[in-house]
């Protein structure tokens, strides 16, 4: 596990953007894995003028996202699809027919997450899977408790989670119950991990996924099992850590 340390989270960002930008140069029909949340919007950014100033081509590249909230339409403004498509794909030159989103109106859900397993696999997998962590230690949706070879299904949201993200809707009770995520297993299948935090919240967090012994009550403390992980965090996510690291902030 390569643990890469920057002064701040723009810094953050500009380093998870060129590991991304370098994975598609080496290998333009990669298999990608998106995240959503605050912290890789500033990567994508990025990712975006690279685009539109220095030609980075996503033409042939796939993209599998992490995870979906069930019962929100793909319209809908907190949906994964609507900030998949707003804060990245829509400034790119993706194949639409390339994107992979968990299907939040699913009929059947448990059908829809094999299927999403298989498409993974029918693309011999993910090639790099981008990451945030939750202050609680999750990963994906994967809440603290779950299975460390869990695959993608339905997961209940805890309560830190849903509370967590009622900064984006009107009120806590908006924040659907349940989403669909990969499993940890699925994502620890990723042949890269890149994991991205910033900011005091995530100091906890980062430390036991550092530092701390792997447990399912921290499922992010998995990735210490991963043979090609880098986690890039700026100073503060980084302030509880013991270890010495590579001051990466110049
Ligand atoms: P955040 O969420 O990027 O909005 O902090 C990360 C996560 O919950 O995985």
């Amino acid at each position: 596990m390569l643990v890469l340390i920057k002064e701040n989270s723009h810094q953050m960002s500009l380093e998870g953007a060129l590991q991304v930008a370098t994975q598609i140069k080496l290998k333009p029909d990669s298999v990608i894995g998106f995240a959503t949340g605050s912290t890789p919007l500033d990567m994508y950014k990025e990712l975006i003028r690279m685009h539109k100033d220095e030609g980075l081509d996503f033409s042939k590249i796939v993209s599998f996202n992490l995870d979906e909230y069930v019962g929100l339409h793909p319209t809908h403004p907190e949906s994964y699809h609507y900030f998949m498509w707003e804060n990245l794909f829509k400034h790119i030159n993706i194949n639409p027919t390339n994107v992979h989103i968990p299907m939040g109106m699913a009929d059947n859900i448990s059908e829809f997450c094999n299927w999403y397993e298989q498409k993974i696999n029918s693309y011999g997998g993910i090639d790099l899977q981008i990451l945030g962590i939750g202050a609680n230690g999750h990963i994906a949706f994967n809440e603290p408790g779950s299975s460390l070879g869990s695959r993608t299904r339905i997961k209940t949201l805890g309560q830190k989670t849903r509370l967590d993200n009622s900064r984006f809707f009107n009120e806590i009770d908006e924040v659907p119950q349940y989403a669909i995520t990969m499993g940890v297993g699925t994502i620890m299948e990723a042949k890269k991990l890149l994991l991205l935090a910033s900011g005091l919240n995530k100091a906890d967090a980062i430390k036991a996924t550092v530092e701390g012994p792997i447990m399912a009550k921290y499922p992010a403390t998995i990735v210490q099992y991963h043979r090609y992980a880098t986690i890039i965090i700026d100073k503060e996510a980084a302030s509880q850590l013991e270890g010495e690291y590579i001051d990466s902030s110049l």
